[in-house]
């Protein structure tokens, strides 16, 4: 059965403040710049003043091609410029702390991409420090503006699905591209790496709970070949205090022509059942009645400008941006548990008190 149309609505768009369009500085200009977050720039109108990478040939034709004003030699000289409110800081994360220390202190706001820190200390010098300077620090956590998972988390926020009782991620991918590329030599990348964004959408749904344990358990799959290094299945299991609870299965060697990342949350009023990620969807039942969502957009590029948005938004009404590393925070702890776990074959890894 259908419900009444205009029930339960959302906006599960990208937002941006009316008439505020902050120069951003891009610090790091790999992959994922070229492929994401430029393409989300341009698709909704956002300035970027300029680019700087240590590699000069890793800005090499973004004026050109994204219309990006001005490349940089050196860091300070985009530090410098006026024109930039805003450091778009994308390197990998163990690059990132300085940097992000040097743009504060330089007066941004800074969007770092995830995982936000390598450590939870460091993690909370920088919002520290964030915070001393009046400024905002947010963590480019993309998926959640993903339009199957904003919908999801808009149904969850506005208590659509009652209290939500336990989440459920699946993902029907395999990550033979992994072998010959940097993310292989990462540690746990299937868990630190790649299930960090499924890690803080289940941080987003379970808003208000206090997590207990994590236990996770990365292993090589049959099918795995001996260059590839880094482990392709993994599972990681969360366990609220109350009884709710998460799990991601990353099946990691899916041999499919409909890859997606399915999604359940089950709820006390509610369920909404969906995909982010390929075979993009999202569905509400709810006493009994369905509505499946009409999707516009998806995770890449959109979500890219989805999380820049809601810093500009943040900054122009003066408050904490929804992804703000403060709110991340409890994403990184969940990540890194579960890493420690998988060292330790699966056992439970108590979170530390005070993260909720
Ligand atoms: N959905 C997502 O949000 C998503 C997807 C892929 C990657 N990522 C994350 O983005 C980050 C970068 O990934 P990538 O695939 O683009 O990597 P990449 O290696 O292609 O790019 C990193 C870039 O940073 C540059 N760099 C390193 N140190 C620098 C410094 N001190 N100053 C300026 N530039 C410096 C490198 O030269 C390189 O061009 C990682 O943390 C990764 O996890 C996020």
């Amino acid at each position: 059965m259908g419900m009444t149309a205009g029930k339960f609505d959302v906006d599960y768009r990208p937002r941006f403040p009316g008439g505020y369009r902050p120069g951003i500085g891009i610090v790091g200009c790999g992959g994922i710049v070229r492929q994401a977050h430029l393409p989300a720039y341009n698709k909704y109108g956002l300035r970027v003043v300029g680019a700087h990478d240590v590699r000069p040939e890793a800005t090499e034709g973004v004026q050109e091609r994204f219309g990006v004003e001005r490349v940089y030699e050196g860091l300070d000289e985009l530090l410098s410029d006026p024109e930039i409110e805003i450091v778009d800081v994308a390197t990998h994360p163990q690059h990132r702390a300085p940097l992000v220390l040097r743009a504060l202190e330089a007066g941004k706001h800074v969007l770092s991409q995830k995982p936000f820190a390598t450590d939870l200390t460091t993690a909370r010098a920088l919002i520290a420090e964030a915070d001393r300077s009046g400024l905002r620090l947010a963590v480019n956590q993309n998926g959640r503006w993903a339009p199957a998972w904003r919908t999801a988390t808009l149904l969850v926020q506005q208590g659509v699905v009652g209290e939500v009782l336990a989440v459920t991620h699946l993902y029907e991918v395999s990550f033979s591209w992994t072998v010959g590329t940097a993310f292989d030599q990462i540690e746990h990348f299937a868990i630190y790496d790649y299930s960090i964004h499924w890690l803080d959408i289940i941080r987003c749904w379970i808003e208000g709970r206090r997590v207990g344990t994590v236990r996770a358990r990365d292993y090589r799959t049959p099918d795995q070949p001996p260059e590839a290094r880094t482990p392709w299945g993994m599972v990681v299991e969360v366990a609220c205090e109350d009884g709710a609870s998460a799990l991601v299965r990353g099946v990691g060697c899916v041999r499919t022509a409909r890859v997606g990342h399915p999604f359940w949350i089950h709820g006390t009023e509610g369920n909404v059942r969906g995909s982010s990620l390929g075979n993009d969807f999202v569905e509400l039942e709810r006493g009994g009645e369905f509505r499946r969502y009409d999707l516009e957009g998806a995770w890449f590029p959109d979500g890219f400008a989805g999380a820049m948005g809601e810093l500009m938004s943040a900054v122009a009404e003066d408050r904490e941006p929804y992804n703000s590393a403060r709110h991340n925070l409890l994403s990184l702890a969940i990540t890194l548990a579960a890493c420690e776990s998988a060292d330790r074959g699966g056992a439970p890894v108590e979170l530390e008190g005070g993260l909720e």
